[in-house]
């Protein structure tokens, strides 16, 4: 098979601004041989780059733990996305203020000998493209998605943004052999999160998702939905979430970058609640929309 033909996309990788094609790494890169890195994944309404800030505190912390030098400050980190982002509006003919799109950071632990152990002063690999954000389709916001069960079958650092992605390959596929739009996924029948997604319940009212801990990603959504809740006068609560629990809530959410939050009203082939997209979905859906047009207002000039 020949290999795949990449879009002709702005991309920039250890400081040269080039196109996808065109971006060459070694395969001597620990991203290539051990998955060593961390990624963020920001959404970009017009040219604001959504939650950039919570984007970057999750980031250094990634590259903290995982002990790979940060060499750019926020600013430079900024430039870069909007740079990107200008170029890709450029490139489409597109009004970028109309012009949805996301930007995808990588940074590995770069170029070494294949060794486990971390090299002492390694030089980073990073790598940022952007492409358009494809939100929610209006179906999947009128009628609710379908999820399926999984046991979480990941490592114990589920809080690390890691390229180390094959467990949410494997997980995201048994969704995708359903036919459903996400795997949910227990420990020990305690909820953690989705393939790539938080996972929230409601019931009574309440927004109950599972704590920040090593066992999920905290989603940049963690903090949205907080002051969309303290906002719209909604209760929430982060505390572990069974099984029952879920199979048995009056409305089970999904939050991501890219999914925003999004209805899911059939797990396992059994409805959520009355199977109908519920009330406190459409107060956090109305909220999230409102924030992006604030955060449009407030884009660069
Ligand atoms: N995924 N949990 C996991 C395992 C994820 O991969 C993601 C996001 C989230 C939600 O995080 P946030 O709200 O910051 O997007 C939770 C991204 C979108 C991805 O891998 O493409």
């Amino acid at each position: 098979m020949p290999p795949a033909v990449l879009p002709a996309l702005p991309c920039f990788l250890n400081g040269e601004y080039t196109l996808l094609p065109d971006a060459k790494i070694s395969v001597m890169d620990r991203g290539f041989i051990f998955g060593d890195g961390v990624y963020e994944v920001l959404p970009v309404y017009g040219r604001c780059l959504f939650r950039f800030e919570q984007h970057m505190d999750r980031l250094e912390r990634g590259l903290a733990e995982l002990r790979i030098p940060n060499h750019r400050t926020r600013a430079q980190w900024r430039e870069i996305a909007e740079r990107l982002v200008a170029d890709f509006a450029r490139g489409n003919d597109a009004d970028p203020e109309k012009l949805d799109q996301l930007v995808y950071i990588q940074v590995t632990r770069g170029v070494a000998m294949r060794d486990h152990a971390m090299p002492p002063s390694p030089t980073p690999t990073v790598f940022v493209m952007t492409n358009v954000m494809k939100p929610p389709s209006e179906s999947e916001r009128r009628e609710g998605v379908a999820c399926v069960t999984a046991q979480d079958f990941r490592w114990q650092k589920a809080h690390i943004k890691t390229t180390s992605l094959l467990g949410a390959v494997f997980a995201r596929q048994i969704g995708v052999d359903a036919g459903a739009t996400e795997t949910i996924m227990f420990r020990d029948d305690w909820l953690s999160e989705g393939a790539s997604s938080n996972v929230w319940i409601v019931k009574n009212g309440v927004l109950v998702g599972p704590p920040r801990d090593n066992r999920i990603l905290e989603g940049i959504r963690y903090g949205l939905l907080e002051e969309l809740c303290s906002l719209e006068g909604i209760p929430m609560e982060l505390r572990p979430v069974s099984r029952a629990e879920v199979l048995a809530a009056d409305e089970v959410l999904l939050s991501s970058a890219t999914k925003e939050v999004l209805p899911v009203t059939l797990i396992d082939g059994s409805a959520v609640g009355d199977g109908r997209p519920g009330p406190v979905y459409a107060q956090l859906h109305a909220g999230y929309q409102a924030a992006k047009l604030q955060a449009r207002l407030r884009r660069p000039s």
